[in-house]
This record gives C-alpha cells, sequence and structure tokens, in this order.
C-alpha cells in the first residue's frame, strides 16, 4: 500500500469522499471512522446510511478491498499517515453566538484525539467547511503534546452537492488545497495534490494560503445561495406584476458573465450547509466589527426565509384564509431531489406552519420519509407519511410540491385530481409540473414567481 489515509467523520461528505478517492487509488487504503456505531454499521451492511446516486456502486466495489469503515478511531489515526477530519461543524445553538456562529466542539475533540493517539509524522486535512483561522487553533492544540511526532494541517474544503456527489467528486470543478508556506507545509501540500492528481487535470488542483481556502468555502457558498435569494426576491415581484420568473432568469442568465445556473427560484432553499454557513460568516464579519458586511450576506437568509413564509401564506390566502381541518398533500420532503436528506429542508418550515394553521398533512417522497418521520416527531397535529404520491394525494384538497423529484414532473395529474376534494389547488414550489396542463384538467395552480391559473 502507497498511503494510508484516515478520514475522521463517516457523513454525507466523509463517505463519499473517501469511497472516490479508494476508487481512484486503489493503491492508498482508506479508512473511515465515527463516534457513531450504528452508522459505522450502517456502511459496512446492504444498505448504506445515507442515498446517494453511484454511491452503492463505489462503496460495494472498494469495501472490504482498500476501504474500511471502523469505530476503531484510536487506531485509525496511529495506523494513517494522512488525517481528513469532515465532521459536523452545525451552527452554535448555546452560549455567545448561539443561532450564528459555528459549533467547534466535535472539531476540536477530533484534534485533541489526534494529538493523544499520534506517534508518527501526520498531515491533517480540514475537509469541514470551518471558520476563517480555524487552523490556527487545530494547529495550537496540535502542538502543545509531549508527543515528538510532526502535524502540518492543510485547508480543503469540499464543493460536492448532495444528489450529484459523485459526478462532483470525480469531475470537481476545481480541488483547492490550502496551506501554510514554510517548506515542510509546502511538502504536505504537494502530498494532497499527488492524490488528487490521481484524476483531477492538474490545472484544476489550485493552491492558496491557509486562511484564502478556508474563506473560499463560506464564500463559494453565500455567493451560491444569493443567486438563489437574488432569484427568490425578483420572483416575489414577478407574482405582482405578471412577470414570470423563468423568463427572466433565462434572459438574465444568458448573460455570459452570470451564466444560467442556480437561477431556479424555489420555495427557498436548504441543506445543511447554505444557512451555517452564511450565518457564520456574517458572524465572523460582525466580530471583525464589519458591520455593513454582515448586514448585506445576512439579507440572503432573511430573503430566503421570507420566501419560505410567502408560500405558506400563498397557501393560506388562495385557500379562503383556512387552512384548519384541510387535507393537503406535501409532495417531496427532502431539501433538493436526489437525496434522502432533510436537514434545514424548506418542507419541515412549511409543515410546521401548516400544523399551525391546523390542515392536516400527508408526507410522500421517495427517499426521504424517515428523516422526516424523525424531523417532525413531537409536533402536535395530523400528520401522515406515505410512500405512494397517489394514495398520498388521495381525498387532499391541496397539493404543494416542495422538492424537484423528476417523478413529480410526469404524474398522472388527472388521475389525482379525480381523488381530491374540490376545488383543488397545486402550489408548486418548485416548478417543475406542467401549469397550463394541470389548469386545463381543473385545478388552481399557484407557481412560484408567475401569476396562477385559476378558475375563479
Ligand atoms: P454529517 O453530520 O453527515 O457527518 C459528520 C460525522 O462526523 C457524523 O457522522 C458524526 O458522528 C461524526 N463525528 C463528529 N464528531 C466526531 C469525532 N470526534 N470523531 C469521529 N466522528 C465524529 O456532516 P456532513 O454533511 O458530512 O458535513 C461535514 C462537514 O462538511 C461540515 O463542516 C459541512 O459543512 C461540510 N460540507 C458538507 C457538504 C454536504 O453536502 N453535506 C458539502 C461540503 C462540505
Ligand atoms: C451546496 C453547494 O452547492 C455545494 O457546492 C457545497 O459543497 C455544499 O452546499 C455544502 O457546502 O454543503 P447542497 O446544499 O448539497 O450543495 O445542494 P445545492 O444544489 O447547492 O442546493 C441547495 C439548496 O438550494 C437546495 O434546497 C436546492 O433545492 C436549492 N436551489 C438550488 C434552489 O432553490 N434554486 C437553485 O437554482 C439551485
Amino acid at each position: 500500500m502507497k498511503k494510508r489515509i484516515l478520514c475522521i467523520g463517516a457523513g454525507y461528505v466523509g463517505g463519499p469522499t473517501m469511497a472516490v478517492i479508494a476508487d481512484k487509488c486503489p493503491d492508498y487504503r482508506v479508512t473511515v471512522v465515527d463516534i457513531d456505531e450504528e452508522r459505522i454499521a450502517a456502511w459496512n451492511s446492504e444498505k448504506l446510511p445515507i442515498y446517494e446516486p453511484g454511491l452503492e456502486e463505489i462503496v460495494f466495489r472498494r469495501r472490504g478491498k482498500n476501504l474500511f469503515f471502523s469505530s476503531d478511531i484510536e487506531r485509525g489515526i496511529r495506523e494513517n499517515d494522512i488525517i481528513f477530519v469532515s465532521v459536523n461543524t452545525p451552527t452554535k445553538d448555546f452560549g455567545a453566538g448561539a443561532g450564528m456562529a459555528a459549533d467547534l466542539h466535535y472539531y476540536e475533540k477530533t484534534a485533541r484525539q489526534i494529538l493523544k493517539y499520534a506517534r508518527s509524522p501526520k498531515i491533517v486535512v480540514e475537509k469541514s467547511t470551518l471558520p476563517v483561522r480555524t487552523a490556527l487553533a487545530m494547529e495550537r492544540i496540535l502542538k502543545c503534546g509531549s508527543t515528538d511526532a510532526n502535524f502540518e494541517v492543510l485547508s480543503n474544503p469540499e464543493f460536492m452537492s448532495e444528489g450529484t456527489a459523485i459526478r462532483d467528486l470525480e469531475y470537481p470543478d476545481r480541488v483547492l488545497i490550502g496551506s501554510r508556506e514554510t517548506e515542510s507545509a509546502l511538502k504536505a501540500r504537494e502530498v494532497l495534490v499527488d492524490l488528487y492528481a490521481r484524476w483531477v487535470p492538474r490545472e484544476k488542483i489550485i493552491t492558496s494560503n491557509i486562511w484564502s481556502s478556508e474563506l473560499a468555502k463560506l464564500a463559494a457558498n453565500a455567493f451560491l445561495a444569493q443567486r438563489i435569494s437574488s432569484i427568490n426576491a425578483i420572483s416575489a415581484l414577478c407574482e405582482k406584476t405578471e412577470a414570470d420568473v423563468r423568463e427572466v432568469a433565462k434572459a438574465v442568465g444568458m448573460d455570459s458573465r452570470i451564466g444560467p445556473k442556480f437561477l431556479e427560484a424555489s420555495v427557498g432553499f436548504g441543506g445543511s450547509c447554505f444557512q451555517k454557513d452564511i450565518l457564520n460568516l456574517v458572524y465572523l464579519c460582525r466580530h471583525y466589527g464589519l458591520e455593513e458586511v454582515a448586514n448585506y450576506w445576512e439579507g440572503v437568509v432573511r430573503i430566503n426565509d421570507y420566501q419560505k413564509e410567502r408560500f405558506v401564506m400563498k397557501m393560506l390566502d388562495a385557500m379562503f384564509n383556512t387552512l384548519r381541518d384541510k387535507k393537503i398533500c406535501l409532495m417531496g420532503f427532502a431539501f433538493k431531489a436526489n437525496t434522502g436528506d432533510t436537514r434545514e429542508s424548506p418542507a419541515i418550515y412549511v409543515a410546521k406552519r401548516l400544523v399551525e394553521e391546523k390542515a392536516k398533512i400527508v408526507i410522500t417522497d421517495p427517499y426521504a420519509l424517515p428523516n422526516a418521520r424523525k424531523d417532525l416527531a413531537g409536533i402536535k397535529g395530523v400528520i401522515e407519511f406515505k410512500e405512494d404520491v397517489y394514495e398520498a394525494a388521495r381525498d387532499c384538497h391541496a397539493l404543494a410540491v416542495l422538492t424537484e423529484w423528476e417523478v413529480y414532473r410526469n404524474l398522472n395529474y388527472k388521475k389525482i385530481y379525480e381523488t381530491m376534494e374540490k376545488p383543488a389547488f397545486i402550489f408548486d414550489g418548485r416548478n417543475i409540473i406542467d401549469h397550463q396542463k394541470c389548469f386545463h384538467i381543473g385545478f388552481n395552480v399557484y407557481p412560484i414567481g408567475s401569476p396562477p391559473l385559476t378558475h375563479f
């Protein structure tokens, strides 16, 4: 074996990233460890803990050969030379910075574990998304021990998206590696460059100083989320003016300086990272006294909250200002298509608000029902979960499309309409269904960012 690689954190990032490294470098031995034994057991089973297109194939191909999942963190640290850290860095929910700052306690714990168990030189790679200058904390912890082991800390943020993780990892737009400028740090950086160079074109592997690398990750997520909030803000204006947000987005996106991607108006962005990373950025800006900059980025999250609430208010308004006892089918609960992940999904917000309005909700989703059940556990109200979308829609007053699952585009909406209460409504939070067709079937259709098609 040429190199021995460890990843601490077997989550949405650690699992797929290491599977792809193992696949691309069959002569490297890759081990993924986690404190969550159940998660590790799932990685070692036939049913992986996360759904991601193409992931099973790779894991089943490499597992037991050069890809291993284990709970033995101590052994992992002792035996491996390169240690990726991809533990979670959620928003802090207590004390100073609550609701804004990153909670770094999982991250710091890994630094202490590495210090405790390492007996030989290690390259420690930050894979988690972290506030700029976190590498300093990692370095300080690693340098305070009595061990002679030499540590080099690198920043190598991950830019993959869920649902397309395998493709993103196999064909990344770029790989970013940040390091200090010392001789030993530059040498460590070359080791990581060589690893990625196994499958990523050399010109796409970029290097930078360590703080730029940390900040580039936060900035990239903030820019992406900002585009969504920008188009969602325009969608609100479209609904007032009979402009169509899809036509506006097309015209705007054809400017090569702007580009067409990430301009799909929606019920709001979700996912475990956009909101947390922007809030983290906002917190950092405030920490450095940059109030104007903080306010600017905070606006991206504010518009997203506004868009989710606007969607609920549109439903309430359209359905004669009362949702009480009305049955509403939520089509999709995942935060985006092709994943079972529901973290920060706009569907959670919409579901909770509809229950507050005393509506009865029926949730359907091809992969996210187990997570949906957990997200809504303990919420008082009438909530059902049904795998079959036709069954879920039966007897409902309204459908709300919350995830852009491909299968929702071409359902037999005539058949669905016939089983629903009348007047029947569709609120398309993703603009994926054929609005004209559904209108002609008899639905009252409320898209995002264009005027409703109603029979009233
Ligand atoms: P996750 O919650 O799915 O996985 C993190 C894992 O780390 C968990 O299984 C947890 O049990 C484990 N863990 C925590 N502390 C540990 C410790 N001390 N020792 C061993 N294991 C420990 O999170 P994720 O979605 O994989 O995200 C991880 C990081 O990557 C975050 O910083 C996130 O911002 C970043 N990121 C996520 C994505 C994404 O698409 N999810 C993309 C890019 C970057
Ligand atoms: C995002 C980034 O795209 C990744 O580059 C980054 O690595 C990752 O966050 C991270 O740091 O965790 P992800 O959250 O998995 O990836 O998925 P996205 O495709 O970015 O979608 C995020 C949310 O925005 C989803 O709810 C999606 O439906 C929504 N979205 C996306 C829109 O509403 N409109 C769009 O045009 C695009």
